[in-house]
């Protein structure tokens, strides 16, 4: 099984800023992290798979810094946090999938509930990202997560695999085959959020390993992670991996999520 660790620094960082950290990462990653097995052990038994998605603006140069390591198995691998469906045209303000590609992207974060909320991203438009990124041959991050009421209700887990259902309709097993999926449910995200107990992941965990376990590259878990709650969200069977907002971006905190997700394996 591959580990996923990975962070959006959302609408953080400076050029300097984001430089700066993807620097530190590469050099601790080919030093005393990578030399006992995060990069250095490349192959697929690495079985850990870091990933940095930083702001449109700082693609180029974070790949441009990380770009050596983003095609060793088990290297970093760079996302982007949004990308239109369409190739070009005129979309005032979005960026495609090639054009996030050409800056480095082999990764494009879709549905995010940020962006649900405040970008009015649809399932159908998640839908037609994820068919998007597929076609240009990168993996697509898919974002699903109930809101408090839905949990209140118990319904967490039909909502959404309903979101799932809605974005991932009409794939082949290939396509299905190159998805991540990550269950970040919103009353656990972000600084107003509650982290998730474990036991109330595994519920919606469970369903998702039912539905798409056998298909899909991995699911992963999103809120609210912290140094102190990872190893026992890394320890619940039906969770690949973190997603990994405000406690990785410090460089040191991601360092140290790496370190346990790679001794969670
Ligand atoms: P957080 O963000 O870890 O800061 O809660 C997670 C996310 O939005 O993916």
């Amino acid at each position: 099984m591959t580990r996923w660790i990975g962070t959006s620094w959302k609408m953080n960082k400076t050029l300097a800023e984001a430089g700066e950290y993807a620097a530190g990462l590469a050099s601790a990653l080919q030093g005393p992290l990578g030399s006992s097995g995060a990069v250095n052990s490349a192959g697929p038994e690495a079985g850990l798979q870091p990933f940095i998605i930083p702001p449109h603006t700082a693609l180029a140069a974070v790949a441009g810094v990380l770009g050596d390591l983003a095609n060793v198995p088990g290297g970093v691998r760079i996302g982007a946090q949004n990308a239109h469906w369409e190739d070009s045209g005129a979309w005032t303000g979005e960026i495609s999938v090639p054009q996030a590609m050409d800056a480095g992207a082999t990764i494009i974060e879709i549905g995010h509930s940020e962006r649900r909320e405040h970008f009015k991203e649809t399932v159908e438009t998640t839908r037609l990202k994820v068919e998007a990124t597929l076609r240009h041959g990168a993996i697509p991050l898919l974002c699903i997560g109930e809101p408090r009421a839905v949990r209140d209700d118990g319904d967490s887990a039909s909502y959404i695999l309903e979101q799932a259902r809605g974005a991932l309709s009409g794939l082949s097993e290939e396509q299905l085959s190159r998805v991540l999926i990550a269950y970040e449910p919103i009353w656990a995200i972000g600084s107003g959020g509650r982290p998730a107990r474990p036991e109330e992941l595994l519920e919606p965990f469970a369903a998702l390993r039912r539905h798409y376990g056998a298909h899909v590259e991995g699911l992963l878990y999103g809120g609210s992670v912290t140094l102190e709650n990872a190893p026992a969200l890394l320890a619940l069977d039906d969770v690949d991996g973190l997603f990994v907002g405000r406690a990785a971006w410090e460089l040191d905190g991601y360092l140290k999520l790496l370190e346990l997700g790679r001794a969670s394996r």
